[in-house]
This record gives C-alpha cells, structure tokens and sequence, in this order.
C-alpha cells in the first residue's frame, strides 16, 4: 500500500481524492494541504463529498513535509518550486499537473535546484495532465511510432472557458477581463510562468523526437469581447480580453517544426480571423506518413449530462493521467520522471467499478 497526500483540493484535486477513496484500495491518503481556512482540519472525505476517512486537512506545510508518504500528488491553482523541492527533498514522490512537465528545459537554476533535491531525497517528479501533458507529450510519442520521418507537429487547442469553474484561474492567472494591452507572454509572473510550461512542451518534443530546434518563441494575440458577459461571480466587460491565441513555435534554422497554439476564449465569442479547429485539441503531424486526430473529452457519448458535468471531465482527465501515474513514478529512479522515461501511463481501475476500502458514497451515486 502507497501512502499518498492531496496537496490541493480544488476542481482536479477533489477529483483526484475521489478516485484515491472510491477506486484505489492500493492507496492511502494520509493527508491534504489546503488553502482555504474553512478547509482547514476537516475529514479530507467530508472536504471532498465521501463519508470522513479519518485524516484531516491542513494548511501548515510543516505538518504535511513530516507525515511518512510515498508520493504527493500537487495541484494548487499557483505552483511554488520551493514547496515542490521540500517535499521532493523529505524524501516523497511528486506527482503535478500543474508545472514541471520537461524539467530538463526549465532555467537551469530551477533545473539544478530541483535535481538536487531528487538526489537528496531519492525521489522523482512528474509533471502530466491533458495540456500539458497526455495530448502534447504522451499521444504524440505514440502516434509517432507509426511514423517513418516527421516534417511537423502541431497540436491545436480550441476552448471556451465560460464554464471552467476555476474562476481564479480564468480571471487572476489568464487575465481573462484584462484590458488586451495587459496580454503579453511577460505580462505577469504568472502568463510568464503559463507561457514557460508550453515552451517546455515544445522542447520536450524536440528533445523526444530528434528535431534539433534552436529556439522556440511564444506570442499572444488578445481579442476584446464585444459584449459584456457574466461568468460565474465575475463580469466580463465589453472591450476587455475575452479570446487569447497563443503561439509557441519551435524552429531550426528558422523554419517552424513544432508548434502548440491556443484558442481560448471567454464569453462565447469567436473572432473571425482565427482559425477554426474542431472545440478540443486536434493533433496534426505532418510526415511520412501525415497523421491527424481529434481528442475531446466529454462526461459521456451516450446519456445525458449537464453542461458542468462535462467540463468536469477535462479535469478527470488531467487529475486522472497524474495519479495513475503515481506508481510508476514511484518506482522511477530519482530525478525526473517525463512520458518519455515512464512506461506508458494506464488506467488503474479501467472496468472495475466497486469502491476501495469500503467507502460509501455520498454525492454521485455511482
Ligand atoms: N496540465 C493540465 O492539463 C491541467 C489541467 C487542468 C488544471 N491544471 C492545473 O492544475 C492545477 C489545479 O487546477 P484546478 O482546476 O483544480 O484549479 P482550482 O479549482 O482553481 O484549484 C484551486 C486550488 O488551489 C488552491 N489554492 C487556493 N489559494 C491558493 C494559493 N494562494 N496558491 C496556490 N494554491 C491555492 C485551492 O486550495 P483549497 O484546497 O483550499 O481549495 C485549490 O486546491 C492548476 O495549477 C492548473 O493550472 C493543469
């Protein structure tokens, strides 16, 4: 049995607790980190919609750097390298969707600072979730084994964010209802930041994929809504951000050979001039031979669901490609632990459906 810890209960932490209680009797949540006051010393279960397991949450990292575990899965909506390489250091595995995805590619001062506390501790850390992560690291490698030569990759991401409950993330950290001169991939530490671990996605495919690049450059192109919007609790005004585009773009000698481009918007709106992809993420590569497929994630094909339940599912998706990989990483030697080292990441519970350990359910009925 794995002794694991929550740091983070929000939208993909909670649903990654859930799966821990209702489907991973290999695992055992022996704490939470939270953020929030009215979180603090409440049953993580409780906190999360399940019977109370017995193990509380709390916001003092002391405590959770003393607790014995094997692994701590990390999904704050701000990542902070120095909590990451305490824990690393103390001896635990980190799992995160948040950051950390190429880590070989991060300034080098952060890179060394980070291996270092691998060593110290013997641990490993892996950064995954959909994107980054299985859609721009894991399902390129896989296509790419039925590829002869590769000319080009891009991966497209086409999404409106209207329903993503995670408002802090949509309005503080995208600065989505910003005026657009604000936009700018050094605009705030963190666009900076948001900007940096997509640059990272690009050389990791470079470096996994022998395309040799020199460089990869990151720009933005901020549209204005053209009317207001309310989003949850915030007001998304007419004239401010309501659409962003991002471009990172690897090349050698100039010419583009992979590249990642958003296509986010807020409010619904969609500016005529940009291109128009399927909603989700639409990987292309151009080779031989040229290879393209659509990935969306939906709450279900078949029966009906509401309009929450379906964006949940992106975050399944995210939080599920990290704790699924916990054993693994685990067992990856101390360092960095990327979807090019690990062995292909799969679903632990795949069919089977009875919970782990006995918990009853309280909220889903499933
Ligand atoms: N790679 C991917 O594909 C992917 C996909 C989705 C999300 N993500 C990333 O995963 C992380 C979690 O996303 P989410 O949708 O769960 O976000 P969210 O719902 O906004 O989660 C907020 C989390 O942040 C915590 N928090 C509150 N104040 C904080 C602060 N000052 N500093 C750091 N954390 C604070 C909250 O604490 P409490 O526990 O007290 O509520 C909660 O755990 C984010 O970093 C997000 O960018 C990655």
């Amino acid at each position: 049995m794995r002794r694991v810890i929550q740091w983070g209960t929000g939208t993909v932490g909670a649903e990654i607790a859930t799966a821990i209680i209702d489907h991973r009797d290999d695992l055992e949540l022996v704490g939470a980190l939270v953020y929030s006051e009215t979180k603090n010393g409440v049953d993580i279960g409780t906190i999360v919609g399940r019977e109370p397991i017995g193990v509380t949450a709390t916001t003092d990292v002391e405590q959770i750097l003393k607790l014995a575990a094997d692994c701590v899965i990390y999904t704050p909506r701000t990542a902070h390298l120095d909590d990451v390489c305490r824990l690393l250091a103390s001896g635990k595995n980190v799992v995160t969707t948040a950051f950390l995805f190429h880590p070989a590619r991060i300034d080098p001062a952060d890179r060394d600072r980070v291996l270092a506390a691998c060593e110290k501790g013997a641990s490993s850390v892996h950064g995954s979730g959909i994107n980054p992560g299985n859609l721009s690291g894991v399902l390129p490698l896989a296509l790419s084994g039925m590829s002869r030569t590769i000319d080009r990759i891009t991966l497209q991401e086409r999404a409106d964010w209207s329903v993503y409950e995670s408002t802090g993330i949509t309005f503080d950290n995208m600065a989505f209802g910003r005026p657009v001169e604000d936009i700018s991939p050094t605009a705030t530490d963190f666009l900076a930041f948001n900007s940096s671990i997509f640059t990272e996605q690009v050389w990791f495919l470079a470096d996994a994929l022998n395309a040799d690049i020199d460089e990869v450059s990151a720009s933005v192109e901020a549209i204005a809504a053209e009317a207001d919007h309310q989003i949850f609790d915030h007001l998304l005004a007419a004239g401010t951000t309501a659409g962003q585009r991002w471009n990172w773009i690897g090349r050698r000698d100039g010419e583009p050979l992979i590249e990642i481009e958003t296509l986010w918007t807020v409010g619904g709106e969609y500016p005529g001039h940009w291109p128009r992809p399927a909603h989700g993420w639409t990987l292309t590569i151009e080779g031989d031979p040229s290879m393209r497929t659509h990935f969306m994630s939906l709450a279900s094909f078949t029966r009906s669901a509401s309009m929450e339940e379906h964006v949940r599912s992106a975050s399944v998706a995210a939080g599920m490609q990290i704790l699924n990989a916990v054993p693994a990483v685990c067992q990856a030697p101390p360092g960095f632990a990327t979807s090019a080292t690990l062995p292909l990441v799969r679903s632990f519970a795949g069919f089977r459906r009875e919970p782990g350990r006995g918990q009853r359910l309280l909220s889903d009925g499933h």
